[in-house]
């Protein structure tokens, strides 16, 4: 027999944490699974986004609480997830969001560059994995998200190495603590998101200044969009909708996976 529709996707008593919760598809996310009934726990480096996420949850009628957390530091990810048990009882939702483009030739690439990659797109990651792993095999279950990026799917790029050597590792660490969790009722998949308009893609069109330059902003959003065989940029909802699907009972018989909400730009196997 199937369940409800409405109850496959509901979170009503779960507790969600999500990194990168400032911005683009951690706040899109926080949102959506408070809307699904999650208590909201959002981490990132940027108070005054952070805030004006919890903000906007409280302001719909959740529940969510901000937590400065530099992913970097496996301290402030360990208190991030320590911080949604204390409040909220429990850790049901780990979706590890945060992360930041880097570009550069490789024979240009500072070791201050890599480091600087690998520790949030990657170190990062993997101690949100390890720290909401740990919760939830003791509470014998939970779900965790990773994002990792379309570009894994693409050949080479000149330019991406470092940010694509971190999201392919995000796609192998989501495997192997598949593997891991799955004894214990912990899932984990990953998503590789295609070309989606963020703070993150925002670099394409910002002047020096800080100001918009629109003509710059038209031409990126007219490419991206013709990039796509759906013949569409992505939204930072696209991304959400997708982390609500494996956050939630609807995908109950998938782990170890990477989905790939890209509007048809790769389609691998
Ligand atoms: N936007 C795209 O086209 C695209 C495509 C594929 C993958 N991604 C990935 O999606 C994820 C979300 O990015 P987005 O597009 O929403 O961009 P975004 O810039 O809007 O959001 C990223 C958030 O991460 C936070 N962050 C950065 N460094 C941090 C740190 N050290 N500790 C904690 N938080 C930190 C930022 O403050 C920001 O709030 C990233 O992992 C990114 O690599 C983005």
């Amino acid at each position: 027999m199937h369940q409800e529709i409405a109850d496959l996707f509901d979170l009503s008593g779960k507790v969600a944490c999500l990194t990168g919760g400032a911005s683009g598809m951690g706040r899109s996310a926080g949102r959506l699974l408070s809307q699904a009934g999650a208590a909201v726990v959002l981490g990132d480096i940027d108070d005054k986004g952070l805030q004006e996420t919890v903000t906007s949850i409280q302001d719909a009628g959740g529940r969510a609480l901000g937590v400065r957390t530099d992913v970097q530091r496996e301290a402030d990810v360990i208190q991030l997830v320590e911080r949604a048990v204390e409040e909220y009882g429990r850790i049901d939702v780990m979706g590890n969001i945060a992360g930041i483009p880097q570009q550069s030739m490789i024979v240009d690439t500072r070791e201050e560059d890599v480091d600087r990659v690998l520790g949030i797109n990657l170190k990062g990651v993997f101690f949100g994995v390890k720290a909401a792993l740990a919760r939830m095999i003791e509470q014998g279950g939970g779900n965790i998200v990773n994002i990792s990026s379309g570009v894994i799917d693409s050949a080479g790029v000149a330019t991406w190495a470092c940010y694509g050597m971190s999201k392919a590792g995000v796609a192998m660490l989501t495997k192997t603590a598949a593997a891991e969790g799955a004894p214990h009722g912990v899932r984990v998949n990953a998503i590789a998101p295609g070309l989606v308009v963020t703070g993150f893609t925002e670099r394409h069109w910002l002047e020096p200044d800080g100001s918009e330059n629109p003509d710059k902003k038209a031409a990126f959003l007219k490419a991206g969009s013709e990039m796509a065989p759906l013949g569409t940029i992505g939204k930072p909802e696209h991304i959400a909708h997708a982390i609500l699907y494996l956050a939630s009972d609807a995908s109950e018989f998938v782990t170890g996976q990477i989905l790939r909400p890209n509007g048809g730009v790769s389609m691998p196997w």
